[in-house]
């Protein structure tokens, strides 16, 4: 291993996706902030994958008690209430922010913004540009990040939060060719992103492994719901190489429609009055159910279809779709896509306040990393929402921190570094313990789970857990670290989904009779820490 650097500032953040990004340009009002990526900032995380939109009430034939109403019955009301009012009530404001930053979304010839319907929503809430929308937000955010004096460290992973006196007060990082970093700050924020690419199939960039859960748990935070993982109904399934990419829900607002391989639009099985606007979780099953029954395509998914559109819609409404399908040799204005549920968005997470904080003082969180907001389920279109309502939280919250004597914590980082070492004397390759992960958790705990499949998958992840990893060069080390937090992330959902034994918006048991509804269900929120597991039960 190198020396170690030791970098000092007021606000560190730790992630560059859409909630990072704004959370830095925040906190750097308040003092000095450093922002660190394990990719180039702005080119990783999910905000800039994301293509159908962001749901915000901009018209006044729309109202916040409809989205905040749209959220909770969409999560099966299983959201943190208070964080969903925060989210319903600023999300326009922060619409407004990147706006008024220069953001190009799409508008009416009136000059109002445009927005489409997504599912699950009485409204047509969803702005958008084209299905671009995350990319012209990353674009917008890293315009404004360029003018601020935050100081950036691309391509460095953080691998573990450092704790002094039960508070925290920084992380440790690598970079690419293994050298150690020491962060240290007055307050911290947690903006890593989700961590579906603990499935074999996922849209997630390959950033999303999990590692805010993982690093939060290992320094005692409260997370809650972490089996409460959503399958995007529509990602590619063919070609191969494809596999999970994410088919934008904007397809089926625009009018797509899902067909069995007997060209039955079988929605109407499943929800008649919602159809393929239905929740996800819905919806999900539905295209998962058709597949399993025997109904799916030659390559295993369903039909969604935009034939019946006309070309100029989908060309304009659908450009990113259209070209990435004619990628694949597919016409989608001629011809249907083949499409199935892929691992997307996971739901639980750090357990925050609507200040942003954590259980952990000075550790504060935003974005998909954290639990609460978006329930049982989340919205189409709720995430960008997220990102940029509850990033400008965390970084002006964290900001406001009293700045603090912090010692060089020596114990720590000799500890950290005989972590690291030990990857020198392993014998099994990260990769094929990432891809045995990925394997075990689609098979046992994916859109449909049982208590013999979880126990199933619970035994090959403790097996994989006493592996000794191998870092056979430099950024080997952030290979192992990573594989390192997707065995915790994939524990902790597994861990959740046994104790919640009920099935609950995304989360299906299939051991499980049950004679509730969702709204009067007796089971809270599930919680995590490293000292035990257990259900809040709700206050009837
Ligand atoms: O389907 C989509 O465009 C994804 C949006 C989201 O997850 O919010």
């Amino acid at each position: 291993m190198q020396d170690q650097e030791i970098i000092r500032s007021h606000v560190l953040v730790i992630g560059s996706g859409g909630a990072g990004v704004r959370a830095a340009i925040e906190a750097s009002n308040a003092g000095t902030c450093v922002l660190i990526s394990k990719t180039i900032v702005g080119k990783g995380g999910c905000t800039i994958m994301a293509e159908g939109g962001y749901n915000a009430v901009m018209s006044e034939a729309d109202t916040i008690s409809d989205h905040y109403a749209d959220t909770m019955k969409g999560g099966a009301y299983l959201n943190d209430p208070e964080l969903v009012r925060v989210l319903t009530e600023e999300a326009p404001a922060r619409m407004n922010d990147l706006i008024s930053w220069g953001g190009v979304f799409d508008i009416t010839d009136t000059c109002t913004i445009c927005q489409r319907p997504f599912g699950g929503q009485c409204f047509p809430r969803t702005c958008y540009a084209g299905d671009r929308t995350g990319h012209e937000i990353m674009a917008t955010l890293m315009e404004q990040l360029s003018n601020s004096n935050v100081r950036i460290f691309h391509e460095i992973s953080a691998f573990d939060l450092i704790v002094s006196q039960g508070r925290i007060v920084g992380a440790f990082g690598l970079d690419r060719k293994g050298k150690m970093y020491t962060f240290l700050a007055d307050a911290t924020v947690l903006a890593s992103g989700g961590g579906t690419r603990v499935y074999d199939i996922s849209t997630n960039s390959s950033g999303g492994n999990g590692d805010g859960y993982a690093m939060g748990w290992r320094a005692g935070a409260e997370l809650i719901d972490m089996e409460q993982v959503q399958f995007h109904p529509t990602g590619a399934v063919y070609p191969w190489d494809a596999r999970g990419r994410l088919v934008t829900e904007a397809v089926r607002g625009e009018g797509g429609v899902l067909k069995n391989s007997n060209g039955e639009r079988f929605m109407s099985r499943y929800d008649p009055d919602r159809m393929e606007l239905s929740t996800r979780d819905v919806v999900a099953r539905a295209c998962a159910t058709e597949i399993q029954e025997g109904r799916g395509t030659i390559h295993g998914g369903v039909w969604l279809d935009v034939s019946h559109l006309p070309a100029k819609r989908i060309e304009e409404r659908l450009p990113v779709m259209l070209e990435q399908f004619l990628k694949y040799g597919v016409d989608i204005r001629t011809q249907p896509m083949e499409v199935g549920p892929t691992a997307h968005h996971i739901m639980g997470g750090l357990r925050i306040t609507p200040f942003c904080q954590t259980t952990l003082p000075g550790l504060f969180a935003c974005g998909e990393v954290t639990g609460g907001v978006h329930g049982a389920n989340r919205l189409g279109g709720n995430a960008l929402a997220d990102t940029q309502v509850f990033g400008r939280r965390a970084g002006a919250f964290a900001g406001s921190e009293p700045a603090r004597e912090i010692q060089f914590p020596e114990d720590q980082a000799d500890s950290a570094k005989k972590m690291l070492e030990k990857f020198l004397a392993g014998d099994a390759s990260p990769g094929t313990v990432k891809r045995e992960i990925q394997r075990i958790m689609w098979d046992g705990a994916g859109i449909f789970r049982s208590k013999s499949t979880l126990e199933e998958t619970r035994a090959a992840l403790d097996a994989l857990s006493k592996k000794n990893l191998k870092a056979d060069s430099p950024s080997g080390f952030n290979e192992c670290c990573t594989v390192r937090n997707m065995i915790d992330t994939a524990r902790l959902i597994v861990t959740g989904a046994f104790l919640r034994d009920e099935s609950r918006g995304a989360h299906v048991r299939t051991d499980i009779v049950q004679d509730w509804d969702a709204q009067v269900s007796p089971f809270g929120h599930t919680i995590l820490t490293r000292t035990g597991a257990t259900i809040e039960r709700r206050k009837s």
